[in-house]
C-alpha cells in the first residue's frame, strides 16, 4: 500500500542570539501542517517564548492559531474583548471617542498571566496590529521576557529547600484597583464589577511551580500579584519575595522583544514572566490582540 508523501518541512527554529527565546522562521501560520506544529510545541515547551514574524491574520485565524494549542479561555475583564469575539483581549492605547479599545499599558511590570486563577492560562498569544514608534523611528513598547525556570535552577539550595514547600498569597483585585486609580485620567476604567470580583478572589499557589508537560520546575512569585507566604507575617515575607523577584528578573535573564507589525509571540504562562513597556503616549498607537489557552492547577 503506498503512503502518503511527507511534505519536507520548510521551517527553521532558531534561538535568538544569547537568549532562551526561540524564533520561528519561513512560516504562515494559516497554512501549519501537523509536522511543523509538533516542532514549534516542543520548541515552545522547552523554551517557554517562541515568535514567528511577518503574519497576516484576522481575528479568525489567530483563534485557529492558538486552538491548535488547547481550548481557549476568555479574559474575565470583557470590556476590552474584541468586538464580535470574546475570546480576544484587546491591549491598546488607542481611544473610539471617550471609549478605550482595548487594556491601556497593561502589564507594565514583571508578572506571569492569571496567576491568580486556580488553572491560570497555559500560554498566552500575541499578535501585533500596530507598533509605536518615536521621531526618530525607534520602535517603542517593547515586551520583555525573562525565564523562571533559568533562575530556579541557579537558586541557591538553602532558598530552593525554603520554598520547596511554601505557597505564596496571590491578589488581583487589590493590584486592578490601585492601577485604575493610577491610569483614571488617561483610560478612566470602571471598578471591577462584584461578578469579576468574585471570580478571582485572593488564593495561594505554589511558590515553585512544575511544568505540566516537561515537569521542569520555575519559580512562581512575582512582582505584580505576590503579596506573601502563607503561614508568615508580611514584613518577613517581603524581603523574601523581594529577593526571588530580583533574582528572576536579572538583567542577564533577559528576552527584550522590539516589535514588528505581524509579529505572533507567545509564551508560557508556567516557565516566564513578562513585561510591557509603557514608554509610548498618544499619539503614538499601540495596538496588540491576545488569546489565551487554558491550562491545569499550578502543581
Ligand atoms: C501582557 O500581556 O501582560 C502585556 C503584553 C504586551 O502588551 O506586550
Amino acid at each position: 500500500m503506498a503512503t502518503p508523501e511527507m511534505k519536507p518541512s520548510s521551517i527553521e527554529i532558531r534561538s535568538d542570539a544569547g537568549s532562551f527565546a526561540q524564533e520561528v522562521v519561513g512560516l504562515d501560520v494559516r497554512t501549519l501542517s501537523n509536522e511543523d506544529f509538533g516542532q514549534i510545541e516542543n520548541a515552545f515547551n522547552e523554551s517557554g517564548v517562541v515568535y514567528i514574524r511577518g503574519q497576516t491574520l484576522d481575528p479568525e485565524d489567530l483563534i485557529s492559531f492558538s486552538k491548535r494549542f488547547g481550548a481557549i479561555e476568555s479574559h474575565p475583564r470583557q470590556e476590552y474583548a474584541l468586538e464580535g469575539h470574546p475570546q480576544i483581549h484587546v491591549l491598546s492605547n488607542i481611544k473610539d471617542g471617550e471609549r478605550s479599545i482595548g487594556s491601556a499599558y497593561a502589564g507594565d511590570e514583571w508578572h506571569t498571566d492569571l496567576c491568580f486563577m486556580n488553572s491560570p492560562s497555559r500560554m498566552s498569544i500575541l499578535y501585533s496590529i500596530e507598533i509605536p514608534f518615536d521621531d526618530d523611528g525607534k520602535v517603542l513598547g517593547d515586551t520583555l521576557f525573562t525565564s523562571a525556570a533559568n533562575a530556579y535552577d541557579d537558586l541557591d539550595s538553602e532558598m530552593k529547600d525554603f520554598i520547596s514547600d511554601k505557597r505564596g498569597f496571590m491578589q488581583y483585585n487589590r493590584r486592578q484597583e490601585i492601577k485604575r486609580l493610577e491610569r483614571m485620567k488617561d483610560h478612566p476604567r470602571p471598578p471591577l464589577s462584584d461578578e469579576v470580583k468574585a471570580l478571582t478572589p485572593d488564593i495561594t499557589q505554589p511558590m515553585v511551580r512544575t511544568h505540566p508537560i516537561t515537569r521542569r520546575k520555575s519559580i512562581y512569585v512575582n512582582q505584580v500579584y505576590t503579596f506573601g507566604i502563607e503561614g508568615m507575617e508580611e514584613n518577613e515575607s517581603a524581603p523574601i519575595l523581594k529577593k526571588l523577584c530580583d533574582h528572576v528578573t536579572r538583567q542577564d535573564r533577559i528576552y527584550r522583544h522590539k516589535w514588528q507589525v505581524g509579529d505572533i509571540l507567545m509564551w508560557d504562562n508556567a516557565l516566564t514572566q513578562h513585561k510591557a513597556l509603557a514608554d509610548y503616549r498618544m499619539p503614538q498607537r499601540r495596538k496588540l490582540i491576545r488569546t489565551s489557552v487554558t491550562g491545569t492547577e499550578v502543581f
